[in-house]
């Protein structure tokens, strides 16, 4: 066998964005193998790669990012949705045929972390180690095919948060300075009088303080620190926002950054003494100081691109993915994601990330998910009683950018039974009748320039379903492109029940009309199932299977109306078979 020295030589650069052939694969692994702690896939598309024109230029993978998840308490439906947002947008522009990168990983350094372990009575990288491991199993489950799962505990990371931190200091914009302020443990956050507020407890009549943004309790903090220019971007982020008005998504969220700016930015703390922080990256030349979690973490973005990009050149750099072309986050990050990294990477001389995408959160009993009010929804849990793709598929038709959403098991299993069986688990077994359809056969395609009347409002809707999904995906949202697909699936189960097939097949002078309304029937599953790919990947992929659909006729080009079966559609065979959504039953 290879040694790893030798395979870590053979491999590109920027190798451990994962964007490799799929001949280096197995090397790879074996690499990986060899390496405690990291952990990489490659890309394994699930559709067909027709370069798309852009791709062609630059050579430019799609990168998409999740945020890194702290590790100091197990994963919720919340982080998952985070993850499963990412995994569409990922899968969504390999179906249009570009390479595409997507990283998710642990923001494992921090005071929250150090305190959890403390309290759990472990060693922080024990904790680290269980955690991070469960988040991965998360993602793994819910069929996450995320390229990269970083940790900010590798070394690698290291590298490229020293390399930052190099670039900003020689470039003048780290001073060491006096901090006295606000500190909240729980965000990881410093916040100025202004946004906090003081607090009584009702039990004790003790005074406390907690941040106005997030409820979260502060403490007064007075150190020396090291501080980043922060005050010196305001005009640069001002410029760059209107410059970019859909930078970040969506737009409500756009408008209150800039509102932000608008008051001006204060420099920001980007150290902690070490008597005060243990857990965390050295502060480089400075072991008295750990680096503030944020700094730490947001780097994590160009780790997994192989930052610090040494002896690249600037195309070579482009294949390992910077700059993002989406970064999701939860709407309580907005502000590191669109103020605080940005400036970083302005600071530093690296291109900032093409877009932002913030999301709602998901509630329950319409309140926030917290393990002290024990309304927190575990995933594994969820995804066990109702499947991995149902869950997908409902936090992607119910979960939205603007407004929060309040997690239901009666509304999951009110969508699957209304949605998922009702209307394309009816419309799949219609279309693989062999009542209706004995020789199993792809129905004859009719004309498109002689639409039967009955047909036509379908007939509308199928034409024009690929630009709608495709625009709602350009608008990162998913809910958008759900309804747009379930809306035409209403029409074409309402056709088929209003033109009776079943009375057709009786008469044999209506064979042509059966045929046509057959095909509708199976063209309009066949399109639907294409166009939901990217969110229920396992699913979609049965039901394709079962319409003798090619995995080489599954990607974006064939998501139009009368593109399926183009190769030798007589010797396709539609195969039935049990329902595809049998019943479930929400757990009480
Ligand atoms: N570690 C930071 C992120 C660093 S990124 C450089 C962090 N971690 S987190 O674990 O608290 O949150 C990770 C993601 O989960 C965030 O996008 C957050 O918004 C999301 N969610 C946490 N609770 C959520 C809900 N209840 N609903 C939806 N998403 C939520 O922040």
């Amino acid at each position: 066998m290879a040694s790893s020295t030798f395979l870590l030589r053979r491999l590109p650069l920027c190798a451990q964005t994962g964007r490799l052939s799929r001949s280096s694969y197995p090397a790879f692994t074996t690499l990986q193998q060899s390496r405690s702690r990291t952990h990489i896939r490659p890309s394994a598309s699930l559709y067909s790669t027709h370069a798309a024109t852009d791709l062609d230029q630059t050579n430019k993978p799609y990168y998409i990012t999740t945020p890194i998840f702290y590790v100091n308490a197990v994963p919720h439906i919340g982080h998952l949705h985070s993850a499963v947002l990412a995994d569409t947008f990922k899968r969504f522009h390999e179906m249009k045929g570009r390479k595409a990168i997507l990283s998710t990983g642990t923001d494992e350094h921090g005071l929250k972390i150090q305190q959890a372990a403390a309290q759990a009575g472990m060693k922080e990288i024990e904790l680290c180690d269980k955690v991070s491991k469960r988040f991965q199993d998360l993602f793994d489950a819910a069929n996450i095919s995320y390229t990269t799962y970083i940790r900010t505990t590798e070394p690698r990371h290291a590298v490229a948060v020293k390399k930052i931190w190099d670039d900003l200091l020689e470039r003048g914009y780290i001073y060491k300075g006096h901090h006295e302020g606000w500190y909240s443990v729980s965000d990881e956050a410093f916040y100025p009088s202004t946004h906090v507020e003081e607090k009584i407890n009702e039990k004790t009549g003790e005074k406390y303080h907690i941040a106005i943004e997030t409820g979260k309790e502060v403490e007064w903090t007075t150190e020396e620190n090291y501080k980043f220019k922060l005050s010196a971007f305001t005009n640069k982020l001002t410029e760059w926002l209107d410059n970019n008005p859909e930078a970040i998504l969506p737009k409500s969220r756009h408008l209150e950054v800039q509102g932000w700016l608008k008051s001006g930015l204060s420099d920001l703390s980007v150290s902690r003494p070490r008597s005060r922080l243990t857990w965390g990256i050295p502060i480089p030349g400075d072991d008295s100081h750990v680096m503030y979690v944020w700094m730490d973490a947001l780097t994590n973005y160009l780790t997994v691109t192989g930052y610090p990009w040494k002896d690249m050149s600037d195309s070579q750099k482009a294949v390992c993915g910077w700059p993002a072309d989406a970064q999701v986050v939860g709407k309580d990050i907005l502000r590191f994601h669109a103020v605080y990294w940005p400036a970083f990477l302005m600071a530093a001389d690296i291109a900032v990330p093409k877009k932002i995408v913030a999301h709602a959160h998901w509630t329950q009993g319409k309140m926030k998910m917290s393990k002290s009010i024990g309304n927190v929804v575990d995933p594994f849990t969820a995804m066990e009683e109702f499947g991995t793709d149902t869950i997908r598929f409902y936090l992607m038709n119910d979960g939205g950018l603007v407004d929060d959403a309040d997690y239901s098991s009666e509304l999951v299993a009110g969508r699957y039974k209304k949605l998922l069986a009702g209307q394309l688990g009816n419309l799949l077994n219609r279309s693989t009748s062999v009542a209706l359809n004995p020789s199993n056969k792809v129905p004859q395609q009719p004309s498109a320039d002689n639409v039967h009347p009955d047909d036509k409002a379908l007939h509308e809707k199928l034409e024009a379903l690929p630009g709608l999904v495709d625009e709602a995906m350009a608008n990162y949202r998913t809910t958008h492109a759900t309804q747009a697909i379930f809306d035409m699936i209403a029409e074409a189960n309402a056709n088929f029940t209003h033109c009776e097939p079943w009375n057709l097949v009786k008469d044999p002078a209506s064979h042509d009309r059966l045929q046509t309304v057959l095909w509708y029937a199976m063209e309009s599953t066949r399109l639907a199932t294409l166009l939901l790919q990217p969110i229920m990947p396992t699913k979609t992929a049965e039901i394709l299977d079962r319409l003798d659909i090619r995995k080489d006729e599954r990607s974006w080009e064939h998501a139009s109306l009368g593109q399926g079966w183009v190769k030798d559609p007589e010797s396709r065979r539609i195969l039935p078979g049990a329902p595809m959504f049998p019943q479930v039953k929400a757990r009480k």
